[in-house]
């Protein structure tokens, strides 16, 4: 079963990630907002990896697996129409 949401809340990632480009919100802004990762913080590290990749659904990931998915993504701007543009980081 992917993961494509924070179960808690009931909100698909998905959602979490147009909310975050129409409000412009980022990472702590939108826990904040929608209350996701508030109950058993399980969705924190996927929400962290959504934003970071533009993905909204996940195989079952370690921890490590994630923060190096992270690491390794390039910049990923969501915009509004929920589509996504990349740019490598700069170092
Ligand atoms: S799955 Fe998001 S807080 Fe539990």
């Amino acid at each position: 079963m992917p993961i494509d949401r924070c179960v808690c809340r009931q909100i698909q990632f998905e959602e979490l990630r147009d909310i975050a480009a129409e409000e412009s919100l980022g990472f702590e802004a939108l826990l904040d907002s929608t209350g996701c990762g508030s109950s058993c913080g399980l969705c924190v590290p996927y929400i962290q990896a959504m934003l970071a990749t533009g993905r909204t659904s996940f195989p079952v990931m370690s921890p490590r697996e994630l923060e190096r998915m992270c690491k390794g993504a390039a910049t990923t701007e969501v915009k509004p129409d929920g589509t996504s543009q990349s740019a490598s980081k700069q170092q």
